[in-house]
């Protein structure tokens, strides 16, 4: 879809979209169309007693004195209460009312809506986020697409009061668009497709954009010691891999930000084998990899002035000859051993690995890890927030208020030495379930903490929130790309451009 600005409709359009308060109070763009119609618009917003409310939507068709095919009129709520994340959502809403219809080209008037901490020039380009992230599909492997599902809507013109202003607060958005599809992507992709080397290909792709990428192989970590990483992947017949991005944005000296995901690009649950029901959706177990790697997209695309460094544990648990048995023991990096008692429990060993690597190799300011790492947040948090973890409050406290900003919303659960107490081997350092039932996620950021070394940390359980089974409102069904809004505004708010 392409979004353009200008001050005057360069070329017919087939819809206008204009917003109305709630009480049908009309903004100034609304009320100007409503001058040209005579009125009609008034009169139709009465008839079908349209209110304004934040959710509302109200489509005209053939309105008295305008000349494009429709009027889209999209409610904004209370005026007073606009905020910068309801901006989103309404570039959402009109992508999801415009996909009913036949419509090419829309005009969007709404640059006056006045959302709160929002300048005139950025209205439009936060608004036009939201039309990229929810009009993005991944069509792929469908070679027949019934008419109906036709991607028809191909054209977004906002009409602005300065349009090279308007251009230039949106590209910075555009190229987090890109880091947001590069995710989900990836995470689309099938497991087939996306396994251990191909995944460290695509990181590797970034290079094009500036960012430093190694690949680490099998041999190279067996020589640092990555025995737990390793043991997850040795079922496998693909090649784990570690990747490391990084990306110079700000002084030459300055200790990095960290960011880690888990990569496991299928999780069959290894020897201690999953149910076949849903298994096919832990090809999204490389969920939290894929937000790392858009967000160092996002980051370097628009030449963020930071220093950030990207780690991904990938692997694949498979069950075979050669996996990995419950009950063998394995040595860490960090010269931790870790009992190894249920298989399917891998992403803290991949993760195990991938943190204390980061931590020794990059001294970092903080890290940042994202898994899908628990079923048990799910049943605590459901789909909508995801878990956070940290033994740092202001690293918490941050990262919530970006998620509260964003609508990728956090919510902090406990750590506590005597959760840590239940994940004590016997024969090892460790074991990675716990003896005691319940507090699944918490004992699983438990045992991550072990491999943190004491630095400011931060670990995002977002095993609710990386693919969703319904439309959403920045997303289609499936994969949401989840972690990289909020990281990218975490760093923005609180790192960038500061004295
Ligand atoms: N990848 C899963 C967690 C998961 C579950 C992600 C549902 C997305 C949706 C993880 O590797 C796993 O299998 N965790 C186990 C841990 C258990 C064996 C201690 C779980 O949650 O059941
Ligand atoms: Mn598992
Ligand atoms: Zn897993």
């Amino acid at each position: 879809m392409e979004i353009l600005f200008s001050t005057n409709p360069t070329r017919k359009a087939n819809a206008v979209v204009i917003g109305v308060y709630k009480d049908r109070i009309f903004s100034k763009q609304a009320d100007e169309l409503d001058q040209k119609s005579q009125g009609a618009l008034s009169k139709a917003l009465k008839s079908a007693e349209f209110k304004g409310l934040k959710d509302n939507a109200l489509l005209l068709s053939a309105l008295y004195g305008i000349d494009t095919d429709y009027v889209l009129v999209v409610g904004l709520g209370d005026k007073e209460s606009i905020d910068e994340k309801q901006l989103y959502t309404l570039g959402g809403r009109i992508v999801g009312q415009l996909r009913k219809t036949s419509v090419t080209h829309a005009e969007i008037r709404l640059e006056d809506i006045e959302a709160r901490h929002v300048s005139l020039a950025e209205t439009s380009g936060k608004i036009a986020l939201g039309s990229l992230l929810r009009d993005w599909r991944f069509d792929k492997y469908r070679t027949t697409i019934k008419e109906e599902d036709k991607p028809k809507l191909t054209q977004l013109s906002f009409i602005v009061k300065d349009a090279a202003a308007a251009k230039a607060a949106f590209e910075p958005l555009k190229k987090l668009s890109d880091g947001i599809f590069l995710t989900r992507e990836v995470v689309s992709e099938p497991p087939n497709v996306i396994y251990p080397e191909t995944l460290a290909e695509k990181a590797k792709e970034l290079s094009k954009l500036g960012v430093k990428v190694e690949i680490l192989n099998e041999k190279q970590m067996k020589a640092l010691g990555m025995g737990a990483l390793l043991g997850v992947g040795q079922g496998s017949i693909r090649e784990s891999q570690l990747a490391v991005m990084q990306w110079q944005g700000g002084n030459k000296n300055d200790q990095p930000l960290a960011f880690i995901g888990k990569g496991v690009t299928f999780d069959t649950g290894g020897i201690s084998l999953k149910p076949a029901a849903n298994m096919d959706e832990m090809k999204a177990d490389m969920g939290g990899a894929a937000v790392v790697m858009g967000l160092m997209k996002a980051l370097a695309g628009r030449k963020a002035a930071i220093n950030a460094v990207g780690v991904i544990g990938i692997v694949e648990n498979m069950p075979s000859g050669s996996a990995q048995r419950p009950g063998d023991i394995v040595t860490t990096m960090s010269g931790q051993t870790i009992e190894v008692l249920n298989t399917d429990a891998e992403g803290r060993l991949v993760l195990a690995d991938a943190l204390w690597y980061t931590q020794d190799r990059f001294k970092p300011q903080l890290m940042v890890n994202l898994a899908t790492l628990t079923g048990a947040i799910v049943v605590a948090l459901g789909h909508e927030y995801a878990g956070l973890f940290s033994n740092n409050d202001e690293l918490a406290e941050r990262l919530s208020a970006a998620g509260e900003k964003m609508e990728e919303k956090l919510w902090r659960l406990p750590l506590h030495e005597n959760y840590n107490k239940d994940i004590d081997s016997d024969v090892a350092d460790v074991k990675n379930i716990s003896s005691g039932r319940g507090a699944g996620s918490i004992t699983a950021a438990q045992f991550l903490e072990r491999f943190v070394n004491k630095m400011p940390w931060a670990h995002l359980d977002i095993a609710g929130v990386t693919w969703s089974s319904k439309d959403l409102a920045l997303s289609r069904k499936g994969a949401t790309a989840f972690g990289v809004r909020l990281l990218n505004c975490f760093i923005q708010d609180y790192y960038e451009n500061q004295a």
